[in-house]
């Protein structure tokens, strides 16, 4: 498969409270038309992940109102959901509708915003994602539920403290070069141990922030991509795989198998393995969920995301610089926008336009989750 991206766009991700839901993707969506160099009526459909906007903002029909403040209309809209996967999984559809031959140049966004209601009930509010009559009913939180997949993981696999909280030092320490991250400061282990406790063994400083914010794509086929750029970005490889929505179906908690199951899907149809990736955005919405998934991606063997962490594989510099963009944590995670934000990193990184966070890189992954690993999709992209 090959699916040229021919445009990104992006807000800055944080509080933003000035800012309308619709201003968001509008904005991220006006950036990616012209960074793409093509016209409204080129666009033959949008697709949108979108988790909650009727919980966050009381907005329903998602689809309609992009394609109506875009000034896309009648183009057909569809909004995607999949909890934090709802952004990643709208590139999957994109593709499967330009794959198909339906279409030949789709917009994909994802948008969220989630400070306008308070922490209490954005905490319930993404608590929905995860199974309501074993989990979140009983008070069950995010936060919680990474915990436990932490404390299973320090216990079977040896992973300490202080290796968990080395990702959150290195996506702070990629933020910084990010001029649209949420948490553009450098941290210490220090600091994320001596943090307020969020979920035994997690602390303020390994958990991913509320965010607003909104990324977008313009995805078309190779053929139609090269009346526009000469040598887009492609995507290759995509695979989703779903797993139990609740822990207790699962076998090992410390282990993520829709990664490993959508992974397997992305590099067979890239026709790759994992050892030729050279960059990756991962969905580290907690420090843990970073180490699963290079383990689940299979950049290192099960139970030994903590140690190649600490010895800087993942650093930029390292084999496979992991999160440049300052990932989940420290980029920010507004939740329905993240999986194409991913994407827009990892395109930005291809072309070399990554500035200061720059890594030479010719194959790219994204990897995005939806609640605690129900979903997983992952996609790859070459030069
Ligand atoms: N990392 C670093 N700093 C953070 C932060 C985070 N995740 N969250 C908040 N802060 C900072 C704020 O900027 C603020 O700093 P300031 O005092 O210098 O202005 C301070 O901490 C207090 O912020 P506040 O908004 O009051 O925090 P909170 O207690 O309302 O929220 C969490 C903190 C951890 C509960 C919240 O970030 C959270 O729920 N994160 C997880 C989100 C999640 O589950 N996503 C889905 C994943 S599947």
């Amino acid at each position: 498969m090959k699916v040229a991206v021919l445009g990104v766009g992006l807000t800055k991700f944080g509080e933003l409270w000035e800012t309308s839901f619709t201003e968001l993707f509008v904005e991220a969506g006006t950036k990616a038309i012209e960074n793409a160099n093509i016209d409204g009526k080129d666009i033959d459909a949008i697709f949108v992940g979108n988790m909650s906007g009727g919980r966050f903002i009381d907005q329903e029909h998602i689809s309609s109102l992009i394609a109506d403040y875009a000034g896309l209309t009648p183009i057909p809209s569809t909004r995607v959901e999949a909890a934090c996967a709802s952004g990643g999984l709208a590139i999957r559809h994109a593709i499967m509708g330009i794959e198909s031959g339906f279409y030949d140049i789709v917009v994909v966004g994802g948008v969220e915003k989630m400070t306008d209601v308070l922490t209490e009930r954005t905490t319930q509010i993404l608590a929905t994602a995860a199974e309501q009559e074993w989990e979140a009913n009983l008070g069950m939180t995010f936060p919680g539920l990474y915990a436990m997949m932490a404390r299973r993981h320090m216990h079977e696999y040896g992973t300490t403290r202080e290796q968990l909280a080395l990702v959150s030092v290195k996506n702070h320490r990629n933020a910084v070069n990010n001029p649209y991250a949420q948490f553009r400061f450098e941290i210490t282990v220090e600091d994320v141990l001596n943090s307020t406790v969020v979920a035994e063994p997690l602390r303020l400083l390994d958990c991913s922030p509320i965010t607003d914010g909104a990324a977008c794509l313009v995805l078309a086929s190779e053929k139609k991509a090269k009346e526009f750029v000469d040598n887009p970005v492609y995507i290759i490889g995509s695979g989703q795989a779903s797993s139990t929505i609740s822990l207790h179906g699962r076998e090992n908690i410390a282990i993520m198998d829709a990664t490993i199951n959508a992974a397997k899907e992305a590099y067979k149809r890239a026709g790759i393995e994992a050892k030729q990736i050279e960059v990756a955005e991962v969905h580290d919405c907690f420090t843990i969920a970073e180490i699963l998934a290079i383990e689940g991606l299979g950049f290192v063997k099960i139970g030994k995301g903590g140690k190649a962490t600490e010895e800087g594989l993942t650093e930029i510099g390292g084999k496979i610089p992991v999160n440049t963009s300052g990932g989940l944590k420290a980029k920010g995670h507004p939740v329905g926008a993240t999986g194409v934000a991913q994407a827009v990193e990892i395109t930005l990184q291809l072309r070399g336009e990554a500035e200061k966070r720059q890594v030479n890189a010719d194959i790219g992954l994204t990897h995005n989750v939806g609640g605690s690993g129900g979903t997983a999709v992952v996609h790859i992209f070459s030069k």
